[in-house]
């Protein structure tokens, strides 16, 4: 069993994002105040954008009743016209590859890459979850794997995304961080946006409360609660959407054939590149 995707050009887009708004995001003209939050689906994005959110309005939570997609929107899923139509700074979420995203050269970027193996599983879950996006209510983790290990999933193949990126991890306006990071050491993943986001932004974090606020409210266990701003209706027998949020979950999952399977495409796609040596390979 495969989740039902609708083909758009080159990209298999979630039943029922409508074309035109992907196509309106592509064409988005970025803006120097902008910044962009980039992922690969399920590397932590919602985490990221809720602390940008709460950075920007001075350590106050996401109030429940507001939806975090309409206060950093998805560019692609929602467009350019809606994008265009709110104030600067803008902060804006992406899953596209480098040479698709828009580009201004003095817009920020902050790139969070998670490892493929929890990627592999939290986008198993994600797309059983939505079941009017993927049609996938009854696919097992064995089926998802045979889509993820071809790319033939959302937003395409999880390597091309990383090394589309990795090339740039080191430019001036662009964060590279990981989930792991970000999981090891919260505080230090907030100040370094902070501090990339500039002089206003540290001033924020200096006040002791603002800080511990935001560090608070963006752990897994506060956002679990109230998940309402972060995604739509899931059904009560499926992982709500803010799920486990743990670094080798995958051990659970995958079969010893199947790690081998992902390790060796990693080895073969991040070679030569600094995405080798981002996470530890497992010893199989
Ligand atoms: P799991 O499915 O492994 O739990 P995205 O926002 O890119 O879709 O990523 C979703 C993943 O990030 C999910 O992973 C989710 O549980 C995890 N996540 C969301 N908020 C988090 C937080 N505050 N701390 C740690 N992980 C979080």
């Amino acid at each position: 069993m495969k989740p039902n995707y609708t083909l758009h050009k080159d990209f298999r887009l979630p039943m029922g994002f409508p074309p035109e708004a992907f196509d309106s995001g592509l064409a988005y003209q970025a803006q120097a105040e902008d910044t962009f939050i980039v992922t690969y689906p399920k590397s932590g994005t919602t985490w990221t954008q809720h602390i940008i959110w709460m950075l920007h309005y001075d350590g106050q939570p996401l109030p429940v009743g507001k939806n975090i997609n309409l206060e950093v929107p998805h560019l692609e899923e929602i467009g350019g016209e809606f994008v265009n139509s709110l104030p600067k700074p803008r902060f804006i979420k992406t899953h596209l590859t480098y040479n698709l995203t828009p580009y201004h050269p003095q817009a920020k970027y902050i790139y969070v890459a998670r490892n493929p193996f929890d990627c592999a599983v939290s986008l198993y879950y994600h797309t059983k979850g939505f079941i009017k996006h993927y049609d996938f209510a009854e696919g097992t983790f064995d089926d998802f794997f045979e889509c993820f290990i071809t790319g033939e999933v959302d937003f395409g193949d999880y390597f091309d995304h990383l090394i589309s990126w990795i090339h740039h991890k080191n430019d001036e306006n662009v964060l590279f961080l990981t989930y792991e990071s970000m999981k090891n050491n919260p505080k230090a993943a907030i100040v370094s946006m902070a501090k990339f986001l500039g002089s206003n932004y540290v001033r924020k974090i200096e006040n002791m409360q603002i800080l511990e606020n935001i560090l608070e409210h963006t752990s897994f266990k506060r956002m679990s609660l109230d998940q309402s701003r972060w995604s739509s209706e899931r059904p009560s027998d499926m992982t709500p959407f803010i799920r486990k949020g743990e670094v080798g979950d995958w051990k659970s999952h995958f079969s010893v054939s199947q790690a081998q399977q992902l390790a060796q495409k990693f080895k073969t796609m991040t070679k030569n590149t600094e995405a080798a040596t981002l996470w530890e390979l497992p010893e199989l």
